[in-house]
């Protein structure tokens, strides 16, 4: 018998029972890669970040970021901003958009979002934080869920503070990504400043920063205490380190590092959704990256790479990491992971 490291916990009307979450990476997980991420047990996919006064232009762009698949749910959308008459509307917007629940970013350090006060700006000012997240709250009758830094720099570090502000608020699920805005993403992830929060609040709270395998992730649940984790640039072609972590939670055997044949099927897979769900103009430029971080590590990946992102025609981008991914052999060893059920190479 196997016995779970982390029991899940309700959100709602569900019940998040591998507490396993999708970091949300603007530019990176779209439903094409969701849907990936998603085979290897993820519990819980969160939109990329959606810019609260970009709703109301019913930018074409905007609405393929909001779109959840039918095998997704429970999802979230993520949005962001500071003025609660903006954010409040794309709640709204987001719950007619299929949102399971609605994830307020409070995390985001681009100075962009930083200059309208928005994002991990907002850590500095814990009365707006309160007005936003009450008003969202309110606003809808799905969860409402909040990311966030520890606070804007090392000096400032405020997470216990807007944790019992969140929870007062009626936020029902707090993720806590452990570095200030201050570092962006350099140095490492204070799990310690994790555990704070989950000390803070009887909400459930996922710990995110810096998990690459399933050796840090049984880590960061052991300091920080969290009920959750959530997993980003690790995924980054490597998606497998889902069911590492996967594993962990659930108490299953570790999966073996898949052979080419099984990368092979998952990165056709992953260029079938993005041709499907961007175009193949658009789904060219997101596959170059894509399936150069696939590659990464491998035998003669930096020749791949060179040859690769030359590459414009789709039929040619195909072929060519066919041949590369299934021209490895024996140089990526061991067997055994199952991607999935329905699992079909598709070129
Ligand atoms: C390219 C990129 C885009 C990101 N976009 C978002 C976003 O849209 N919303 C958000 O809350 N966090 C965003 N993040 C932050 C991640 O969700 C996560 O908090 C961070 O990468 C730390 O986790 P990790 O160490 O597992 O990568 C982004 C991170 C990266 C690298």
């Amino acid at each position: 018998m196997t016995t779970q490291l982390l029991p899940g916990f309700r959100l709602g009307d569900h019940h998040i029972d591998v507490p396993l979450v999708l970091a949300p990476m603007a530019g990176i997980t779209d439903l094409p890669f969701r849907r990936i991420c998603k085979r290897f047990g993820v519990g819980l996919v969160v939109s990329e970040m959606i810019a609260s006064r970009a709703v109301d232009m019913g930018r074409e762009r905007t609405e393929r970021m909001a779109e959840l698949g039918d095998d997704e749910h429970p999802a979230s959308i993520q949005i962001a901003g500071a003025d609660p008459g903006f954010v409040t509307e794309a709640a709204r917007w987001a719950v007619d958009h299929g949102a399971d629940f609605v994830d307020i970013n409070m995390g985001c350090p681009v100075k962009k979002i930083c200059k309208q006060v928005a994002g991990s700006a907002m850590l500095k000012d814990e009365r707006l934080v309160a007005r936003v997240l009450e008003a969202v709250v309110k606003s809808v009758d799905v969860p409402v869920t909040l990311k966030i830094r520890t606070g804007w720099d090392e000096h400032s570090k405020n997470v216990e503070s807007i944790a019992r502000i969140a929870e007062a608020s009626g936020i029902q699920m707090l993720t806590v990504h452990g570095r200030t805005r201050a570092q962006m993403f350099r140095g490492h992830a204070c799990w310690e400043d994790i555990g704070l929060a989950k000390t803070a609040v009887s909400i459930p709270v996922i710990g995110n920063g810096d998990i690459v395998d399933a050796a840090s992730a049984r880590e960061m649940i052991r300091i920080s205490g969290c009920d959750g984790v959530m997993v980003g640039r690790a995924v980054q072609g490597n998606p497998w380190v889902l069911g590492e972590v996967h594993a962990v939670l659930t108490g299953a055997a570790l999966p073996a590092v898949p052979t080419p044949e099984m990368r092979w099927l998952i990165v056709s897979e992953h260029l079938h959704h993005l041709a499907g769900h961007h175009g193949i103009r658009t789904a060219a430029k997101l596959a170059r990256k894509h399936v150069i971080w696939y590659s990464k590590g491998l035998h003669g990946s930096a020749e791949f790479r060179q040859s690769f992102q030359t590459l414009v025609d789709w039929q040619q981008m195909l072929d060519v990491a066919a041949g590369y991914f299934l021209g490895l052999g024996t140089h990526v060893h061991q067997h055994v992971l199952h991607p999935g059920p329905e699992l079909a190479v598709a070129v």
